[in-house]
């Protein structure tokens, strides 16, 4: 039974410290910076107690006419078992219904037995590939054409991020990109950006992605120069489909460490991105 003690509204951008606490909690990343962003995207509900303390949240991201996306559902430890994960999922969905837009989630462990009893199910996986820094063959060709992004290259790279996805990121990737230097690089071929990876880089994980390409082997040759930049554990998580990107990795000296499902609500399409055979890495674990 959800406490009567706790009231709910919309996240505002005041709420970014207390989503960053709700992260910190769960043994996630996320920044205040990261939340700032990510509530001013679309937006996102919570629940307080009565001192003021935000317990529970979730957020929701809409890129019309293609798809909405729940994320960052989080209940305080001291919270949990009592339904506010169920209800944060509940009222994010809404917030999307209201939008006319099919709703998509990656799922954890824990959020999994909520998800399949509100009714979604599995498209596909996101495959965890990860290696520490350092270990690992990087002594393949580097492909002279890649190099760090600069501020110039940032239209370029929202543009071609915007036409894979299917969607207008460029309020998500902001904390990626204002950074000076950026912690990025681009794929160049024929004068034109093909190809950009961002990397998060945290205090024990470095997760790379986004990571959008033409192909399998820009796609790799992003990874390359990207991976000797990052400290600790290097993290990376592709869409199942790529198998040829897993296995390249995988030659590299990445180890898959789990898989975690895309689910849909109510939809039986594939994986919604405009252009999937471009996107070989998301930013879930990166940026979550
Ligand atoms: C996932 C999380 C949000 C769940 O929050 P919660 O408030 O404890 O979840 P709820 O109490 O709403 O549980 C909802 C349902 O899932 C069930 N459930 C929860 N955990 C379960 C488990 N480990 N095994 C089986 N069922 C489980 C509950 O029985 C409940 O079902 P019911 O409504 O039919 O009784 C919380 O554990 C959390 O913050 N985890 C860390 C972050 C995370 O993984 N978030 C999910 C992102 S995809």
């Amino acid at each position: 039974m959800i406490a009567s003690d706790l009231s709910g509204r919309r996240l505002t951008l005041d709420d970014a410290a207390a989503g960053a606490r709700l992260s910190d909690l769960a043994g996630w990343s996320g920044t205040v910076e990261d939340w700032r962003a990510r509530i001013a995207h679309t937006g996102g509900f919570g629940l307080y107690d009565l001192k003021g303390l935000l317990v529970a949240a979730g957020l929701v991201f809409a890129f019309a006419p293609r798809m909405g996306f729940i994320g960052n559902i989080l209940v305080d430890p001291d919270w949990r078992g009592r339904g506010l994960g169920r209800l944060m999922t509940q009222r994010c969905m809404a917030m999307l219904q209201a939008m006319r837009l099919p709703i998509y989630l990656i799922a954890t462990q824990l959020g999994l037995p909520i998800y399949l009893k509100l009714g979604f199910t599995e498209i596909d996986k996101l495959v965890h590939l990860r290696q520490r820094a350092g270990e690992g063959r990087r002594s393949g060709p580097s492909n002279g054409a890649v190099r760090p992004m600069m501020r110039d290259d940032i239209d370029a790279v929202l543009d071609l991020d915007a036409r894979v996805y299917g969607g207008d990121r460029a309020i998500m990737l902001q904390p990626h990109l204002s950074e000076q230097p950026i912690r990025g690089v681009v794929a160049i071929a024929a004068g034109r950006v093909a190809g950009y990876a961002c990397v998060a880089n945290r205090r024990t994980y470095g997760g790379i992605g986004p990571l959008v390409a033409k192909d399998t082997a820009v796609a790799l040759a992003l990874v390359r120069a990207l991976a000797p930049q990052m400290p600790g554990l290097i993290g990376c998580d592709v869409p199942a489909y790529q198998t040829d990107f897993i296995a390249a990795l995988k030659s590299e000296g990445y180890r898959r460490a789990e898989a975690v499902p895309f689910m849909g609500y109510q939809t039986d399409r594939a994986w919604p991105f405009a252009r999937p055979a471009e996107l070989f890495a998301g930013a879930a674990r990166a940026a979550c």
